[in-house]
């Protein structure tokens, strides 16, 4: 099932090379934020023991091993990702947690996805990246059998995420915004965040049933305001401006960025473990036409 690395494509490669090294820097707040929009949300899924699920875009694949423990020994959980490095972690934590049926592969999505195989798929903070996200969602729902359901999580509106925007915009007060040609993760963390156009998208992608659940969770974004700033200024939307400003002018306007953005994350609320900050999602789930 896995794709070959010699067709990569930029995007991949870009997962690979750039994002990689910083998502794994930071797991520790990635993770412990992005799991807070899923925790509460898989129980109540129609997910059962016995069904075979898909997980898309499964990163370190904690998702994906909350699902097998649902769907026990007699079904099957597969998640697939683009990036290597996190599926080396995702095994490792498999077997650490004795769970054999759920397997991991690279692949990118956009290119190919397994066929007509899967009773349930998801997909936790994927979907927002394809480059093409209709053709993208269509090949998730002929990954499913007919009458299959999906559901995939994505960030709601900038205005309803501060602990992303606030970041963007303070960077944007010091550096220009990245140019047309510029390494990004793709189309952005937010845009799926209208529900019109997401659900638009939705049914381009040939899926009915479509609903929308809002999510609204603080999450922690540091341990203290200086982890905040360097994660703020290495992953997301304050992290892509900082990057393509280029290191001279960037370093140039670091000073004034950190001393900003060190203000915001000192207003927000600290307590033992960290800074946190709001952030909102949709859970949007939809069927497979049977
Ligand atoms: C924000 S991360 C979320 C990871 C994980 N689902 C989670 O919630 O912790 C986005 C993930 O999507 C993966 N991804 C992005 N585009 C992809 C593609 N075209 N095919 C497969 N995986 C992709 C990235 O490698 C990354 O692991």
């Amino acid at each position: 099932m896995e794709q070959d690395t010699k067709d990569d494509t930029d995007f991949v490669k870009f997962w690979n090379t750039i994002l990689e090294p910083k998502f794994t820097k930071y797991r520790h707040i990635l993770q412990g934020g992005l799991s807070r929009h899923s925790a509460a949300v898989i129980p109540s899924l129609p997910i059962k023991e016995g069904m075979s699920v898909l997980d898309v875009g499964c990163g370190w694949g904690d998702m994906s091993l909350q699902i097998a423990e649902i769907v026990g020994p007699k079904g099957r959980v597969v998640g697939i990702d683009c990036v290597d490095a996190f599926l080396v972690e995702a095994r490792k934590d498999a077997a650490a947690k004795g769970l054999s049926h759920v397997e991991f592969f690279r692949g990118d999505a956009e290119v190919a996805l397994p066929e007509n195989e899967f009773d349930y798929v998801v997909a936790r903070f994927g979907t927002m990246f394809f480059t093409n996200p209709v053709a993208a969602l269509r090949r998730m729902r002929l990954a499913l059998k007919p009458g299959g359901q999906m559901t995939h999580i994505v960030w709601r509106r900038r205005e309803d995420n501060p602990a992303w925007q606030e970041a963007k915009e303070i960077t944007l007060r010091h550096l220009p915004p990245p140019g047309e040609d510029a390494d990004t993760c793709g189309p952005g963390p937010f845009s799926m965040g209208n529900q019109e156009m997401a659900g638009a998208m939705m049914k381009s992608a040939g899926y009915e049933d479509i609903s929308f659940t809002r999510v609204d969770e603080k999450i922690m974004i540091g341990t203290t305001p200086e982890e905040c700033i360097e994660f703020a200024l290495a992953i997301g939307p304050g992290g892509e401006v900082f990057r393509e400003a280029g290191e001279a002018l960037a370093e140039a306007k670091r000073p004034g960025i950190e001393s900003e953005m060190r203000a915001f994350f000192e207003s927000q609320e600290r307590d033992e473990i960290g800074i946190w900050a709001p952030t909102s999602s949709w859970v949007i789930s939809a069927r497979n036409p049977a």
